[in-house]
């Protein structure tokens, strides 16, 4: 992405909080926001309508589908051909979809250009695994976002059931440890820290606290901003 247009990386394991704190940072300062997990979630979405198995095996069957998505986000709805997918990207199998189609190299090719152009002044708020490993290197400010599983698993049930979905509490636990798991043991751009991220714990914390520490950062990192 152009050097000029500033970034900040917000990356960590599944529900530590990346997509809410990624949006109030992105309000404070004007920014866009990109939730690149939901290209994710929107793939792996893709490929189960379309009959692909999820697999190496289709691997370029995979990637051009990623290339062509034909989907449209109408404010905060995601829609697929016509078809509202808002939700069901969000269950536990578009979850584990999401995370199947992420470790294959060629869709995560296929997905980066569009996550790279969405950078735009005044500046971009990105979250995800890969943002300050892989799609945005040069970013200003990289923060790595961390929970207690317990935590996360506890905020990713009042999500669901707030949606009206059902949510098990001790499943929902088992599915966020399996998928960080095989997000953070991938070859290809697995969830790590960049070397250059700055660690934050949420797990006691509320989102105004982590907000409020991230902007303290930006400050520094980018004076007179
Ligand atoms: O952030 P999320 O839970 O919506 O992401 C869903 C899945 O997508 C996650 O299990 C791993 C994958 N993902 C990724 O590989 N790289 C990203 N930058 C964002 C998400």
């Amino acid at each position: 992405h152009p050097a000029d247009i500033p970034v900040i990386c917000i990356d960590g394991p599944s529900a530590s909080g990346k997509g809410t704190l990624a949006a109030r940072v992105a309000e404070r300062l004007g920014f866009a926001t990109l939730d690149s997990g939901a290209l994710y979630r929107i793939a792996g979405w893709a490929a189960q309508h379309h009959g692909l198995d999820i697999s190496t095996a289709n691997a370029t069957a995979l990637a051009q589908l990623a290339r062509t998505l034909p989907v449209a986000f109408v404010q905060d709805r995601v829609f697929y051909d016509g078809e509202d997918i808002t939700l069901a990207i969000r269950s536990s199998e578009g979850s584990r979809n999401a995370s199947l189609i992420s470790a294959i190299g060629p869709v995560r090719e296929a997905l980066l250009s569009f996550q790279r152009d969405s950078a735009r002044l005044p500046g971009l708020v990105a979250d995800g695994r890969d943002m300050g490993t892989v799609v945005f290197p040069q970013a200003v400010l990289k923060v790595f976002l961390t929970a207690s599983a317990e935590k996360r698993a506890e905020r990713r049930y009042k999500q669901l059931i707030s949606q009206g979905l059902a949510a098990n509490i001790t499943t929902l636990r088992e599915e966020l440890e399996t998928r960080d798991a095989r997000d953070a043991s991938r070859s290809v751009a697995p969830l790590r820290p960049a070397d250059d991220a700055l660690m934050l714990d949420n797990s006691d914390m509320d989102i105004d606290t982590a907000t409020l520490q991230v902007l303290s950062w930006w400050a520094q990192k980018h004076p007179g901003f």
